[in-house]
């Protein structure tokens, strides 16, 4: 049976009662508008820890002033459904001001510094990971995991909560669990709901071009000229594309002719939808 809470005090309470007994408790932290990615994530929360807490918030410190907040969809009573069928044993639905009680204005931020949090999406949506880090500390503190599982389609993200973890010393260990995908490729996103059909139709492209730049640093052909092609090749399939790179998998520059394990990122617009997606090879 899932619970549902929305005080912190009973939180704190039921977390506290299971740890006296010796639970493991994972944490997966979601803005809600579940979908198979999430409760993928809740399965795999399963077989690290004895209880799973989701904790399901639309957390406005992250978003810019520019972007969906309030249209970001929120769908609470299917997502606790879910969530229970998923085998989660408590939704974490906190308000705003359970979140924020100062007010989002007077919050103390937590901000990541450094290559991380600066390239790629840092760059593109100036201030979002501070949000990010910010919602994510207090989650920590609120729920107080033993292990919190992120997927690995917000690639960045889980780079940038690893540093938070590790230079916090949160006692907690970090799981990135693969991405969920439709039968046509395109990663399960709780953006995809508003594509229109055409929109749709193209999004696949995204991962489409991303296995192109696999096949191509494979083939040894320069990164720029990777990074080109791809960005053409999404400009061709309709997008207006923000980056499309090739990093090392801790996001730095990689060096042409050196081996290594890399990641293909993509970041583009389709319509007035922002799709982001990424390929470990
Ligand atoms: O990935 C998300 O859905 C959000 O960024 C997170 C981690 C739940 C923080 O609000």
């Amino acid at each position: 049976m899932i619970e549902t809470v929305t005080e912190i005090k009973r939180l704190r309470a039921l977390v506290r009662s299971w740890k006296k007994e010796g639970k493991r408790v994972a944490l997966v932290p979601t803005m809600g508008n579940l979908h198979e990615g999430h409760f993928t994530l809740v399965r795999q929360a399963r077989r690290h820890a004895d209880k799973v807490v989701a904790s399901v918030f639309v957390n406005p410190t992250q978003f810019g002033p520019n972007e969906d907040f309030d249209r970001y969809p929120r769908t609470p009573q299917a997502d606790v459904e879910g969530l229970a069928a998923a085998g989660c044993d408590l939704a974490w639905m906190p308000s705003v001001e359970q979140m924020y009680p100062l007010g989002v204005d007077m919050t103390t931020r937590i901000s990541v510094p450094g290559t991380v949090t600066a390239v790629l999406e840092g760059a593109s949506r100036p201030g979002h990971f501070d949000g990010v880090c910010t919602v994510v500390s207090r989650l920590f503190n609120q729920v107080t995991p033993d292990v919190a599982l992120f997927g690995k389609k917000d690639y960045q993200q889980l780079a940038v909560i690893r540093q938070l973890v590790a230079e916090l010393q949160f006692p907690l260990e970090v799981i990135g669990a693969e991405i969920v995908r439709e039968d046509d490729g395109l990663a399960r996103s709780s953006r995809n709901q508003y594509l229109g059909e055409a929109e749709r139709a193209a999004a696949p492209q995204l991962h489409r071009v991303l296995r192109e730049m696999r096949a191509a640093c494979a083939a040894g052909l320069p990164r720029q000229l990777v990074e080109q092609s791809a960005a053409a090749a999404l400009g061709e399939a309709g997008f207006v594309v923000d980056y499309a790179v090739v990093r090392q998998r801790d996001l730095a520059e990689p060096v042409d002719g050196q081996a290594g394990e890399r990641v293909a990122l993509l970041a583009a617009r389709i319509g007035s939808t922002r799709l982001i997606d990424n390929l470990e090879f």
